[in-house]
């Protein structure tokens, strides 16, 4: 890891939105509320704030509303707030499907919430362990029951809708090499494991991410719906809910190499505007990680078979309807 990260230069002036609709998860601060002001600064049409608290939510929409930029736009942005909690599923599954009813177009998917722990902690309705469920498996399973709305979006405009997950550069410190799951053993039953839980459960998190992404862009047409991920370099985030030593330390690395979450997001709308060549890739800011080569291909399609497992079984036929079964 390098002390300092380059510069990631500003989005370009010409970079427009019009027209547009997008969902952003986890708006209300971070990464998600930064890029949600890019977009909402970049002639987004009609914006989806998805949010753990619909009260924060409304607060963010107010501040987006009475940005400065903005308000020279001279047509506002149509700001939505809608409740989404990833560490349940019934709230992703009621989530997907008001978008579904309630929404006619969607041209971008911001798949942005999520965060990293080094305990053990459990969901609250699947006892799953939290990064698991969090970070990859409802990011799975809400994108599975919104392809077919980016789908038949980018068939009517005729033109490419973005579905990019926030990952991790992090994920090349992932612990499966060292210990991998083992041939024959469910990678769902392995991670949730609190004997096998371990520190670094937040690059293998985000590891999943990057491989269900790669797996769904190669069961998709670019030409419809581009699938990538991307990691915006070190940024600074609320540590309050670590221990004091962990807040620590990530404030003096956010002080010493940290950017700010405005520069940091970015990157997240670089992914969100980038062309064909991003398919199932990664971007490390904004240039595609030439060296994803084989990273946890082992495991690639056991994934993605007990992923689908699962989003069947919280969004029925979901999986038919995107058109993913094998
Ligand atoms: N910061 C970095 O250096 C960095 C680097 C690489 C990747 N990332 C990734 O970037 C994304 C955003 O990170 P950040 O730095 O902006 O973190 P953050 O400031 O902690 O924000 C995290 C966001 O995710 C939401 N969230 C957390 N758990 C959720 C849940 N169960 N259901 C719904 N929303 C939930 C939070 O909602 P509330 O507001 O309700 O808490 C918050 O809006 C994450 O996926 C992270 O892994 C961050």
């Amino acid at each position: 890891m390098p002390l300092f990260q380059p510069i990631l230069s500003p989005l370009p002036n010409s970079l427009s939105f019009a027209g547009k609709s997008a969902i952003v998860t986890g708006a209300n601060r971070g990464l998600g509320r930064a890029a949600a002001l890019h977009l909402s600064q970049r002639h987004i049409s009609t914006l989806i704030l998805a949010v753990r608290t619909i009260r924060n939510g409304d607060t963010t929409k107010a501040a987006l509303l009475a940005d400065p930029v903005v308000q020279t736009r001279p047509v506002q942005p149509i700001i939505l707030v809608y409740e989404l909690d990833l560490e349940r599923p019934s709230s992703v599954a009621s989530f997907a499907s008001k978008i579904r009813t309630e929404v006619a177009a969607l041209d971008i998917l911001l798949l942005n919430a999520g965060g990293g722990s080094l305990r053990w902690e459990t969901t609250p309705e699947t006892h799953t362990e939290r990064m698991f469920q969090v970070n990859f498996l409802s990011n799975a399973i809400l994108c599975v029951r919104l392809l077919p709305l980016l789908r038949a979006t980018a068939e009517r405009t005729g033109s490419p809708s973005h579905l990019s997950f926030v990952g991790s550069r992090t994920l090349i410190d992932n612990t499966f090499t060292k210990y991998p799951v083992p041939e024959g053993t469910s990678i769902f039953a392995f991670l949730n494991d609190p004997a096998k839980f371990r520190m670094m459960r937040y690059p293998d998190s985000k590891l999943l991410v990057f491989l269900w992404s790669h797996s769904l862009a190669m069961r998709t047409d670019a030409a419809r719906v581009i699938v990538n991920s991307v990691c915006p370099g070190m940024v600074e985030a609320d540590m309050s809910h670590q221990s004091w030593w962990v807040r620590n330390i990530f404030y003096i690395l956010f002080w010493i190499r940290g950017r700010s979450q405005e520069v940091g997001s970015r990157a997240l709308v670089g992914a969100l505007a980038a062309g064909l060549e991003t398919h199932g890739k990664m971007l490390w800011d904004y240039t595609v990680w030439p060296n994803e080569a084989r990273l946890g291909k082992e495991m690639e399609e056991r994934l993605w078979d007990e992923t689908l497992a699962a989003a069947e079984s919280v969004t029925p036929g979901s999986v038919e309807e995107a058109q993913l079964k094998d």
